[in-house]
Parts: C-alpha cells; sequence; structure tokens
C-alpha cells in the first residue's frame, strides 16, 4: 500500500492556506486511500525565536483542529514528532549525506534568515539545517507521496535528492517520495498582499483567514481583501492577483472552476460577499467540531500516545538500516 506523511509547524493559529493546500486533502483523499501519517512537526517551530509555552499550546491546538478537521485516527496516523525519537536520529545522518552549499539555496532559509537579522536577531544554525530533518521526517517512514502547499516543493525535491543519494552511496534504504499539490488553492495568497503567500506566522493578521477565526472575522477580512484597480472580473494571476486569490478560494470552497466563475460576476463586491460566505460554511464544521474535541484534552492524548507508538513502529526499522548501511555499529 502507498505510504503518505505530511506535518504542519505548530508556529502559529492553522490558516486558510493550510487548510486548503493541505489539511483538507488529507481528510477527504490521503487517508482513505494510503497507509498515511500525518504529523506536526514541533521541532520545526523551534528553528526561530520561540516562546516555549506558546509552542506546547499551538501543538496541541494544531493536533485538536486535524481531528476536527476529520482525520480519523482509526485510519490514519496522527501524531507529534518530537514524540518519536526517530526523526532526530536520521536527521543527523542526512546531514552527512547533504552538502551546506544546498542548504544556503534553499529559498525558505534565504527569506526567514534575512527577516531575522533585519528583527536585529540572530539565526538558529537549525534554520539553515532545517530542510534536514524534514527530509528525515519524509523518508523514516518509506514515504511515497508528500501532499503539500506549492511553497513545500523544493524542500521535497532535497529529501528526493538525498534519497537518491543516500541510496546510490549507501545501499537501498529509503523510498523516493513526490510532492502533491491540489488542484485548486496550492498556493492562498495573503489578502491585503496578494503577491505573498498567506502564512501563519506573518505580523499583519488583517489578511490572514485562520481556521479557528470567528464567521464575522471572516467576513470582514474578505470583504476587505486588496482587490486590484480593474472593473471586470477576470481570472489572471500575474495582471489581477487580488481577484484570482479570491476566485481561487471561492472555486476550492464551491468545486467549481475559476474562469467559469469569474464570467458569472460584474462586481467586486459581489465576488467578495460570495467568497466570505463561501469560506464561512466550509470552515464553520471544523470550527464546531474543534469545540468538541477540545472540551475532552484526554481524548487527544490518548490519541497522540497511540499515534506516536504506531509511528515509531514505522519509523525504527527504516532508520536502523540507515545506520548499519552508513557503517554504524548495531544498537545493543
Ligand atoms: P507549514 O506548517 O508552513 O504548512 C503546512 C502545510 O500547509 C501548506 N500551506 C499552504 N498551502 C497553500 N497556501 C498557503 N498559503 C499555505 N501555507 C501553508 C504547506 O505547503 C504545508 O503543506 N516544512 C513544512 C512542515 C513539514 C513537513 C514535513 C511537510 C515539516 N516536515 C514533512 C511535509 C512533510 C511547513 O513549514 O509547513
Amino acid at each position: 500500500m502507498k505510504r503518505i506523511f505530511s506535518g504542519i509547524k505548530p508556529t502559529g493559529h492553522l490558516t486558510l492556506g493550510n487548510y486548503l493546500g493541505a489539511v483538507r486533502r488529507w481528510v477527504e483523499v490521503d487517508q482513505h486511500q494510503a497507509d498515511a501519517l500525518f504529523s506536526i512537526v514541533d521541532l520545526h517551530a523551534l528553528t526561530v525565536e520561540h516562546d516555549p509555552a506558546r509552542v506546547t499550546r499551538l501543538s496541541r491546538q494544531a493536533a485538536t483542529l486535524l481531528l476536527a478537521a476529520g482525520l480519523d485516527p482509526e485510519r490514519c496516523t496522527v501524531f507529534v514528532q518530537s514524540q518519536v525519537d526517530e526523526h532526530a536520529r536520521l536527521s543527523y545522518l542526512l546531514e552527512c549525506v547533504a552538502t551546506d552549499g544546498e542548504m544556503r539555496r534553499m529559498i525558505q532559509y534565504k527569506e526567514k534568515s534575512v527577516r531575522a537579522r533585519e528583527a536585529g536577531q540572530s539565526v538558529r544554525l537549525s534554520l539553515l539545517t532545517y530542510p534536514v530533518l524534514m527530509a528525515a521526517d519524509i523518508l523514516a517512514y518509506g514515504t511515497d507521496e508528500v501532499p503539500v502547499g506549492e511553497d513545500q516543493t523544493q524542500h521535497v525535491e532535497l529529501a528526493r535528492d538525498l534519497a537518491v543519494r543516500f541510496n546510490q552511496r549507501y545501499g537501498q534504504v529509503f523510498a523516493v517520495p513526490r510532492a502533491t499539490h491540489p488542484k485548486v488553492a496550492a498556493r492562498v495568497m495573503d489578502l491585503q498582499d496578494p503577491t505573498s503567500k498567506m502564512g501563519k506566522s506573518h505580523e499583519n493578521t488583517g489578511g490572514i483567514v485562520y481556521l479557528l477565526d470567528d464567521a464575522d472575522v471572516v467576513r470582514r477580512k474578505i470583504m476587505r481583501a486588496v482587490t486590484d484597480s480593474g472593473r471586470e472580473v477576470v481570472y489572471d494571476r500575474a495582471a489581477a492577483p487580488g481577484l484570482a486569490n479570491l476566485l481561487d478560494l471561492l472555486a476550492a470552497a464551491t468545486g467549481e472552476d475559476q474562469a467559469g466563475l469569474a464570467a458569472s460576476y460584474d462586481s467586486y463586491g459581489a465576488l467578495k460577499k460570495d467568497t466570505a460566505e463561501a469560506v464561512v460554511e466550509l470552515l464553520r464544521p471544523v470550527r464546531e467540531r474543534h469545540a468538541e474535541f477540545a472540551a475532552d484534552p484526554g481524548q487527544l492524548d490518548r490519541v497522540l500516545r497511540l499515534g506516536a507508538e504506531r509511528a515509531r513502529g514505522m519509523a525504527r526499522p527504516v532508520v536502523d538500516r540507515a545506520y548499519r548501511a552508513m557503517g554504524l555499529l548495531p544498537a545493543v
């Protein structure tokens, strides 16, 4: 059976971008068609300045939201990365396969390291090596497919390269994974700045729809979305990115196609209104179920304990094989 792995980083509240780019597909498709694992990748949240109590809180909230969105622990494995040692164990081996040039070319490293320096912060070494840990997350499970938004493509490519290189040098240990993306909304843009990605940790939150925003807040953010200066409703990402983003959201929520939707509107206001309502309805069940799950933290603990045990059982033999292939003595 095909193996699927994906993860989400608890660096902020989950957004509509996370939902449409990744989580919705995990729920609707991936958990039904494969042996699938979904992880709250908390070690990745330590690569930038962080508040420990906030990371704890956000990890639990993200896990609760994944269940609320519809991941079923009977069908798939939901777990927290730091509770499974194999990720960190494998990451070091892969650091011995990756090169520093490769790391420095990563777009997210370039962007985030500039931002940290501008904020007067030092750049953590783990920000540079982050993609290697991500490769370890993926390769430890013999993963075939990695369902992610478009922004993660380069990282998954690195995981592929490292798998191939490791296998060539040390013998066949890893499956070679590939990224998969949703057809629509693989890159949801910020509503206030439609040329940049809707990201959970941006400072200006006016352009970000969070999964736990109240319906009225969602409506307000979408009604205030920056649109373009023309009058006609067209779907053109380059010339009219604000409109294109709204049309992507509406298409993702309704299942219709963007160009057809564009043709059916003659005002920006009407498009915004319908998009706002469609997104509110899309998120309503997630928000309602989140409240139910949040009321029973014991249930979450049980799911995560079982998830970590299962994940460990899958990763351990692969990582042990990688240790032996690289010449390390077997565990005693
Ligand atoms: P993260 O936590 O930033 O995002 C989680 C998932 O949401 C997708 N996503 C988006 N999709 C569309 N539009 C957006 N605006 C948007 N914002 C986020 C991301 O592409 C991702 O699929 N490095 C990863 C976490 C990770 C991981 C892994 C993923 C660590 N190890 C192994 C897959 C496999 C990250 O930062 O995702």
